[in-house]
């Protein structure tokens, strides 16, 4: 079977740095992790990610129960951190509330914290939502004394490698992510 072949980049911050955080613009606010909103992490990370090349990467992501699985694993790890995870709501009342943007941490061995998926739903982008809760992860991260924080972002996903760039992540590594075209729906 033909296979195609992701540049994925593993960046890094020295989440330490004094920083200034930046507000979410009016209206907007963050929700912090409880059991009760796991499937909310699930949709709002579907709605983020089905049409973007990470959901050719990662096929789960393109499809809601595969985020939901994704989101059971990610709560199921040892290193999951409540206090790096966290959502952005738009509106106060059940009428009016959305649900904008979500991010997930973990640690790791070594002292390691990850990010494991951002995502911000496509009509809320370029608000510095993004860039508010990669802030919000990191003061997480610092609150157990993790100073060092990556991720790992697709090459050609210019918009978030300018983000993570914006906020002090540097490259440390360059991987491939191999995926199967029956998985992908790319024919080269
Ligand atoms: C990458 C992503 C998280 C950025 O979120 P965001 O809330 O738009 O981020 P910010 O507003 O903080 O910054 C986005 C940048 O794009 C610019 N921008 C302008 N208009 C924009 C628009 N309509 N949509 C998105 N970004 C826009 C912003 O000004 C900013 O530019 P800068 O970095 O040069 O300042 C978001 O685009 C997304 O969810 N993408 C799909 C999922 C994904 O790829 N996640 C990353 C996986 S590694």
């Amino acid at each position: 079977m033909d296979s195609t072949y992701f540049k994925r980049f593993r960046m890094e911050v020295d989440g330490s740095a004094p920083r200034l955080a930046a507000a979410l613009p009016p209206g907007y606010r963050f929700v912090p992790w409880n059991e009760a909103v796991l499937d909310i992490h699930a949709r709002t990370k579907f709605r983020s990610f089905r049409d973007e090349i990470d959901a050719l990467v990662f096929p789960c992501l393109g499809n809601l129960e595969g985020c939901r699985r994704l989101m059971r694993e990610i709560r199921n790890k040892s290193g999951f951190l409540p206090n790096a995870t966290w959502l952005v709501a738009h509106g106060s009342t059940p009428e009016s509330l959305q649900w904008c943007g979500t991010i997930q941490g973990v640690s790791e061995r070594g002292g390691l914290g990850m990010i494991q998926n951002i995502g911000i739903v496509p009509g809320h982008r370029g608000l510095k939502l993004g860039t508010c809760l990669i802030e919000r992860a990191l003061a997480g991260f610092r609150m157990h004394r993790i100073d060092r924080v990556s991720l790992e972002v697709t090459a050609d996903n210019s918009r978030a490698v300018r983000l993570y760039q914006r906020l002090g992540f540097r490259r440390t590594r360059t991987v491939y992510k191999v995926v199967d075209e029956a998985a992908t729906g790319v024919v080269a």
